[in-house]
């Protein structure tokens, strides 16, 4: 028996970061968008596919100190265009969503995983974050544990910021450190193109930058300590420091696309640009070409431009391709959801 899920990569259409918090993460509000770029993630029963020692991205994890005779054995191939620089060992991302599934669920880790990727791993992408909910959901499956996504959801927090949104795709306004989401309805389809970079940039890295380049003025702080905006209250930090607009709010539930493009922004540009200066060049070949709004995703550095539709993505391409700014470009719509193969 083998379960395979494909899950979604994704861009946030907006993004105000707070300041540092003490437990050294931030606070943040966005507006998360599932796009129809996929990794997919297939669990099976690690003695149904025995170890291939001919291949170098397949790796044997026996969940760390476990002594022979122990019944975990979780072990991961990886796969696929952007599967090349990915540890396949403990450290993956997925091993320890298995791992953490496990444990929580009180039943033997086993799982042999396959992950094919799809998605550009450290792009502003939450490509690491779609392979561990992708595992999440395919050993719920294939161990028969009858989780539902919330409760799974409570668990993926504690695997990294993003891994929540990627259980539930859709669009989403997420706040506190991007683990509390509210549906939000999005009526169509947004279409988008990424524009992927050469490269990668580590997102604590473009975190700090951004704290640095605010202390010493470059760039715009994060709203005056004290400052109420509406929402959760999030346990033990406090009130929230920043809120997504109202207005994008209405533009995304009217599905007004050039409206949507005008309002994208994302603070945490100035500190990807400020790393990779030719980001700044890529921005103004998307925005040249006519996007309805163009910014770097996440910490980058990957851009992602809004299209009025199919045949002005593919204009937006032409013209990414022709300016030489890029390593590749993909043509995408959201919202999109995870969905099992
Ligand atoms: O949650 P995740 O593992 O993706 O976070 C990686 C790092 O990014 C954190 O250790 C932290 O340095 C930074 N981060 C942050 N604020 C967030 C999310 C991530 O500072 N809201």
């Amino acid at each position: 028996m083998h379960v395979t899920f494909r899950v979604p990569a994704k861009i946030n259409i907006v993004l105000s970061i707070g300041p540092l918090r003490p437990d050294g993460f931030h606070d943040l509000a966005t507006v998360f968008h599932a796009v129809s770029l996929y990794d997919n993630v297939t669990a099976r029963w690690g003695d149904e596919e025995p170890r291939n020692d001919d291949d170098p991205r397949s790796e044997d994890e026996a969940g760390g100190d476990a002594a022979p005779g122990d019944r975990d054995h979780v072990s991961l191939t990886l796969d696929g265009p952007y599967s090349g620089r990915l540890p396949a060992d403990g450290t993956n991302l997925a091993v320890r969503a298995v791992h953490t599934l496990a444990a929580a669920a009180g039943v033997p880790a086993r799982a042999h995983l396959r992950v094919t990727k799809a998605i550009p791993v450290a792009a502003g992408l939450a490509g690491g974050s779609a392979d561990a909910a992708g595992a999440l959901l395919a050993c719920n499956a294939l161990w028969g544990l009858g989780w539902t996504v919330e409760r799974l959801a409570g668990l993926a927090a504690t695997l990294g910021s993003d891994v929540p949104f990627s259980l539930v795709g859709g669009t989403a306004v997420g706040t506190g450190r991007g683990e509390k989401l509210d549906p939000l309805v999005v009526p169509g389809a947004l279409h988008w193109v990424l524009a992927v970079a050469d490269g990668e940039l580590s997102t604590p890295a473009v975190y700090r930058r951004l704290d640095e380049l605010r202390e010493a003025g470059a760039a715009a702080g994060p709203p005056a300590s004290g400052t109420l905006a509406l929402g959760s209250l999030a346990a033990g930090t406090g009130p929230d420091t920043v809120s997504v607009d109202a207005s994008v709010l209405g533009a995304l539930a009217a599905g007004d696309a050039s409206e949507v493009g005008r309002l994208m922004r994302n603070d945490m540009q100035a500190a990807a640009v400020d790393l990779r200066p030719s980001l700044a060049q890529t921005l103004s070949a998307g925005r040249e070409a006519g996007a309805l709004g163009g910014i770097v995703s996440g910490s980058g550095p990957t851009c992602v431009f809004l299209a009025q539709d199919a045949a002005h993505s593919r204009m937006i391409v032409q013209a990414l391709e022709d300016s030489g700014t890029c390593r590749a470009t993909e043509v995408v719509v959201g919202p999109v959801t995870p969905s099992q193969s």
